[in-house]
């Protein structure tokens, strides 16, 4: 009797990034150029991560490739971009089996994909970073693909641009690259997590979230009509992304959190002279910057804001500021959910504080539903745990 065919099989897990430079803006919108180099922060996957099972087999055929994502079956053929980084990854497959003809002809077999991530689609965070980086790292093992994770970041952003970022831990780089064909804009490690491990990011999750404009969406209305788009590509992302990869070199936190904030603010601030004018922030993000701001009061930065194409503040700040940093918050925060149990020595319920709450601090109370505490962490990592 025959045996039924080898189904083969690879899992990985891959991280969130939150970048400290931002990109915003594509120079070709099919291959996912940017018109700008971006830097980005590598989260822990113990908080946030995708989860991702690639399967093929020759038993799977006739049928098409699939996709489920958080249980939903996906239509893989109406989403270009998957379409993409598998057209890639299976080229390179095929290259590796023309050369040696003793490799099974996995890239002729359908595919199987299944992913999910461990945080809830509601709490607003962008996961498609995460999502294609685990998309790609499992086809790349799945396939026994040989390339680095810098080669493997140039598929990945053809997914989502973030996503390139996420196939390294630590303090990632995206080099914007000048080649037409895109061959040079690709992911570059500025330092692994080790080399400042005591960076931590604390996500505030704002409730009664209204849906906002698609990134892909903004920074096309951003590139076409903003003016001052042009002087934030050319002279304040070349100048933030030369101060950023100092701050990290020299672990300068003081450095690290001027520059957050105000590429922050550059980037937000392109959004606004877009037209019509595109406004991802709302007064809950306003007052968490005025919080940030308090907490910074002294002439000391403890802690910095940044903020995606939505309105969560994401803070970050070093270990030795925590006392300080998520004290005040979890002061302010205390109801809602999220903070780990190890936090419980800066408990302090709020009506017990006996502080009259500013303005801001009182707007940030209510606006925020849930938070999520996380630090700089590393690369995807391969995992037993099979989804299919
Ligand atoms: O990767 P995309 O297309 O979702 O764009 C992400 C853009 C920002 O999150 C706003 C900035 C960034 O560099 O991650």
């Amino acid at each position: 009797m025959a045996s039924s065919p080898t189904i083969y099989r690879s899992s990985t897990t891959a991280p969130v990034n939150i970048a400290v430079v931002k990109y915003w803006g594509k120079r070709d919108t099919v291959l996912n150029l940017p018109t700008n180099s971006s830097l980005s922060v590598t989260l822990s996957q113990g908080d946030l991560r995708a989860h991702t099972t690639a399967t093929c087999s020759e038993s799977y055929s006739p049928q098409p490739d699939s996709l489920v994502l958080n249980g939903q079956p996906e239509d893989i053929q109406a989403s270009k971009r998957t379409l993409a980084c598998l057209l890639s990854l299976r080229s390179l497959r095929a290259k590796l089996e023309s050369a040696d003809s003793s490799l099974p002809k996995l890239s002729s077999y359908p595919l199987r994909i299944a992913s999910k991530n461990n945080f809830p689609t509601a709490a607003g965070l962008a996961s498609s970073a995460a999502g294609f980086a685990a998309l790609v790292r499992a086809i790349a093992d799945l396939y026994e693909l040989p390339h680095t994770p810098e080669q493997l970041s140039l598929i990945a952003r053809q997914g989502s641009g973030s996503a390139c970022r996420s196939l390294m831990g630590g303090y990632v780089a995206w080099r914007a690259g000048i080649q037409e064909d895109g061959s040079d804009s690709m992911a570059q490690e500025v330092a692994p997590a080790s080399h400042w491990p005591e960076m931590r990011a604390l996500i505030l999750v704002v409730s009664a979230e209204k849906k906002a404009i698609s990134s892909t969406a903004g920074m096309q209305v951003t590139v076409k009509t903003s003016d001052l788009f042009k002087s934030r590509v050319e002279q304040t992302v070349p100048k933030h992304m030369t101060l950023m990869e100092q701050a990290i070199r020299e672990r300068d936190f003081q450095l690290f959190a001027e520059v957050t904030m105000r590429d922050s603010n550059s980037f937000h601030a392109v959004c606004r002279d877009s037209w019509p004018p595109i406004d991802y922030l709302n007064d809950v993000s306003l007052a968490a910057c005025r919080v940030v701001e308090a907490i910074n009061g002294d002439g000391k930065y403890y802690c910095a804001y940044t903020f995606d194409a939505g309105p969560n503040p994401v803070i970050y700040y070093l270990e030795g500021a925590a006392a300080k940093v998520e004290g005040t918050l979890r002061v302010l925060l205390h109801h809602v959910e999220g903070w780990p149990p190890s936090h419980a020595g800066f408990t302090q319920p709020l009506a017990e504080s006996g502080k009259e709450l500013t303005k801001a601090e009182r707007t940030l109370a209510a606006g925020i539903s849930r938070v999520i505490c996380s630090r700089v962490g590393g690369a995807p990592e391969r995992t037993s745990e099979h989804l299919l």
